[in-house]
């Protein structure tokens, strides 16, 4: 890497750096200087474009194409040679998305799939162990995807602006029209599909009056186009729709879904769709959330809505992925009987076994929105005969916006790892949403996009840490949280140690650090309304939202057990009810999410509930400091153009982590008149 010049982060973990080390190149050398790609389909062509451009990046020589040695690569069924050399790997088992990469201390390094996306998947397996450093000799892999879908949904609207976006504008729209094709798009694609991800919606779920014409014949063959390019990467097309979409756009009197003529209208509105994006992956639909139209409207529940749709998609192997971010938003704040928690649960579980098999029910990994800290949403362990999505946010919308270091993939790992005891013990949440646990073969992930059109893609160059360890998570919830963040460090940043070591402490350290400073205990919110950003205490606290903390000048925290609160905690099967049900039990991370509980109410940690605010505020705000010092002691070892943009972001967050704490620490002090037992400054 060239320290002096000053790149902006656009190739992300795919930079290809030429390797200097001489030995590692040479040998490298000897096993790839040629290739061999069998198959000119479109995925293929993007596959050897990839390999052949990396090679040579990497490398510094054009691989040659030749089937005489180097890597060989392609279906099993395009090569007899390919077929024997891996006939010892179950390719009926590998599925669809599988591969195997083969070799022996000498001879073709081989990559075989039963599918063309199987070979693209490997080629990008292959290039990232040398963009590792990785010995490719004797090695015998054979992997395939724990999820079926690894999705990607985009909150971009058509004028360009990008609902919760923190990277710029849209790299889809402008003016309320689709920018015309572009490398950067292409780029994009190449990326996802480099981390696994093979889904993606491009509109946001809310739909507004112009995307809910993308399903009309004005900008159908525009979706036609982007569908055409996606597919290319292995990337299906969905599109967020409006319930409404039979009165907006088709004339309808009613979106009722039993009504004949609705159901009639969709069948129509699939065979039109289909006419232009044959492999169109299907809907996501928000409905009745938030003031989208819905079912409730015409007295009908959510199976009612999704099963109609499934019904039209069916017959082209479309499907239906259903959002169960519905609650009340419109809550009267002093109703304490009324939970925003509990709302998905109560909506959906009833209606677990009544939904088609083509449809899959998308769930937010909380029962709340996208908080730095939540419990894992109930529903997980609570639908049994429903396929789901485990719904994710790499948008930073609570958790700094791109502008604060927030590394993620910790807290989905949590999240993942969660038992929800639907099965018994081991039902973790990977396996629940798979569907493995079930014994269903669809499910998978779902996250919202944190890119933009930022020269680095996601503001934060830091944060594409998050958008690759989400691909990477999707593919695989069995990986770390550390090897994931080295992966794409090393890919990144290149392979000096020190480098690898700080920015690995950085990224680790960040989400913790972050939850420090902010909201205490599971509590969660404290930010300022509509934008999300900064501390504001009571921001929500009078509001319709339905997110509360209670905190008077005694206690605070919201009282969910089954015994004396809203009831929340029975969601659970226990033993997890259980153990949020009882003060001594509940994790302290959690407390003020399940429990009211006094200022001096003594915390696991042998703190109490005020100290420990006061303590975690003045040591995050420090540990926000220190992550700017680490970055610092970089500067001349990585390039110039990425030192400072990251800087830039790093001194804002010192300075705002030092706002919160002030906030936070202040008005806790003042609510509760209970000083620092190290009487630190607080206002
Ligand atoms: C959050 C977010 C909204 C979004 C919503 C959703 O509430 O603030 O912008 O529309 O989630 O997930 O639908």
């Amino acid at each position: 890497m060239n320290p002096v010049s000053t790149d902006s982060g656009y190739a992300c973990w795919l930079r290809y750096e030429y390797i200097e080390n001489a030995s590692l190149r040479e040998s490298y050398l000897s096993s790839c200087s040629c290739y061999s790609l069998l198959g000119d389909s479109f995925i293929l062509m993007n596959a050897r474009k990839q390999l052949a451009e990396a090679l040579s990046s990497m490398l510094g020589r054009v691989p040659t194409e030749s089937d005489t040695g180097g890597i060989i690569a392609g279906t099993i069924d395009s090569s007899t040679e390919l077929r024997q050399i891996t006939a010892q790997y179950d390719f009926d088992e590998l599925g669809e998305e599988g591969y195997v990469i083969h070799s022996e201390t000498e001879g073709p390094i081989y990559l075989a799939a039963a599918s063309d996306k199987g070979v693209l998947y490997a080629v990008f397996h292959l290039l990232r162990l040398l963009q590792l450093g990785a010995n490719v000799r004797n090695i015998h892999i054979g992997e395939k995807p724990a999820n079926a879908l690894r999705m990607i949904n985009h909150w971009d609207n058509m004028d360009g602006s990008v609902e919760r976006g923190y990277a710029g504008r849209s790299i889809f729209y402008r003016d309320n029209g689709f920018i015309p094709h572009t490398d950067r798009l292409e780029d994009y694609a190449r990326l996802l599909a480099s981390v696994g991800i093979n889904a993606i919606t491009i509109n946001n779920v809310n739909v507004h009056p112009r995307e809910t014409e993308l399903i009309t014949a004005g900008l159908l063959p525009d979706v036609a186009k982007v569908a055409d390019l996606f597919r290319g990467y292995g990337i299906r097309l969905y599109l967020s729709i409006n319930f409404a979409a039979p009165i907006e756009i088709g004339g309808l009197e009613t979106a009722d879904p039993l009504d004949p003529n609705v159901a009639a209208w969709w069948r129509d509105k699939a065979k039109e769709i289909y006419d232009y994006v044959p492999d169109f992956g299907g809907f996501l639909v928000k409905a009745d959330s938030e003031f989208r139209p819905g079912p409730f409207t015409y007295g009908r529940n959510h199976a009612d809505g999704a099963n109609m749709l499934a019904d039209a998609l069916a017959p082209y192997g479309g499907e239906v992925i259903w959002r169960c971010f519905v609650y009340n938003c419109l809550q009267d704040w002093r109703d304490r009987s009324t939970d925003r928690a509990k709302a998905a649960y109560d909506h959906f579980k009833p209606l677990d076994g009544q939904f088609r098999d083509n449809v899959l029910l998308q769930i937010k990994n909380g029962p709340m929105d996208f908080q730095v800290r939540e419990p894992v949403s109930p529903l997980f362990g609570g639908l049994k005969a429903t396929s789901t999505l485990l719904e994710v946010q790499i948008a930073q919308e609570y958790t700094g916006q791109q502008r604060h270091l927030c590394y993620l993939v910790p807290q989905w790992k949590e999240v993942l790892d969660f038992d929800t005891f639907a099965r018994g013990e081991g039902s973790s949440v990977a396996k629940a949403a798979s569907g493995a646990l079930f014994g269903r073969s669809r499910g998978g992930m779902a996250a919202v996009s944190n890119v933009g059109d930022d020269a680095n893609w996601t503001g934060h160059l830091l944060a594409q840490a998050n958008l690759y360890g989400y691909g990477r998570l999707a593919w695989s919830p069995a990986l770390g949280a550390d090897e994931i963040a080295k992966e794409w460090i090393m890919q990144t940043f290149g392979r000096d140690l020190t480098i690898i070591n700080i920015i690995q402490n950085m990224l680790l350290s960040s989400l913790e650090i972050y939850e420090s400073y902010t909201a205490p205990l599971g509590v969660g919110w404290m930010v300022n309304p509509h934008h999300h950003y900064g501390p504001n205490v009571d921001g929500y606290e009078y509001s319709k939202w339905g997110t509360y903390h209670f905190a008077d000048h005694e206690g605070i925290g919201v009282d969910r057990t089954a015994g004396t609160g809203t009831g929340y905690a029975s969601q659970y099967h226990p033993p997890q009810s259980a153990r949020y049900e009882s003060l001594a039990d509940c994790p302290d991370e959690l407390l003020l999410f399940f429990h009211h509980v006094p200022y001096t109410h003594v915390l696991k940690s042998g703190k109490t509930v005020i100290q420990h605010i006061y303590d975690s505020h003045f040591e995050g705000a420090e540990q926000a400091a220190d992550l700017l010092a680490q970055w610092n002691s970089l500067e001349g070892r990585i390039d110039e153009g990425c030192f400072r943009q990251v800087r830039e972001r790093l001194i804002h967050q010192e300075e705002h982590a030092r706002e919160w704490r002030d906030v936070i620490n202040t008005y806790f002090y003042r609510k509760s008149g209970i000083p620092d037992e190290r009487s630190r400054k607080i206002y």
